[in-house]
């Protein structure tokens, strides 16, 4: 009989051992839960940054375009726009500037005016961002905030370029 009481004993003991085992367990349960209930609490509208890319391609007066054609943006965006000149022809010097629809021959046609130490960009408040000429090869970044709503245009003022070098770009809200 007080070998049986020994291992009575014994199994309770491996029971406790067991329970306290698994006490632990709950506890990261618990802890688990805290993160998803902060997530639920930070729901706000935010128009996230953006970060897009944009090449000048084309070896020829009528080969020249920029990829992509088109863009999408979201209005308030603060974008990045890395923007690289991909031509290896002589000559195939590329900028972008971004402006409302329907005044890129006119834009086209004053930057010509302005000439190479403007880049071939007029002084023109209604150009939302601008760069500089860029070389073969080249590759720069530019930040700006995409425009309210609606349907833009980027074309390259360099001459002869408009307008065979033309993208759209749609903001949307
Ligand atoms: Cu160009």
């Amino acid at each position: 009989m007080k070998q049986v009481k020994i291992t009575l004993a014994s199994l309770l003991f491996v029971s406790l051992v067991a329970c306290g085992g698994a006490e632990p367990k709950e506890e990261t349960k618990t802890a688990e839960k805290a993160p998803e209930q902060t997530e639920t609490k930070t729901v706000m509208a935010v128009v996230e940054d953006m970060a897009i890319e944009v090449a000048a391609v084309g070896e020829t007066m009528m080969e020249v375009a920029f990829e992509p054609a088109t863009l999408t943006l979201v209005e308030g965006a603060e974008v990045t726009m890395t923007f690289k000149n991909q031509s290896s022809a002589a000559g195939m010097l590329h900028n972008f500037v971004l402006i409302p629809v329907g005044i890129g021959q006119e834009i086209a046609t004053a930057g010509i005016a302005a000439g190479p130490d403007a880049n071939f960009t007029p002084a023109d408040d209604r150009i939302i961002v601008s760069t500089k000429m860029t070389n073969m090869g080249e590759e720069l970044t530019v930040t700006f905030t995409a425009p309210a709503a609606g349907d833009y245009e980027y074309i390259c003022t360099y001459p002869g370029h408009y307008p065979v070098m033309l993208g759209k770009l749609t903001v949307t809200q």
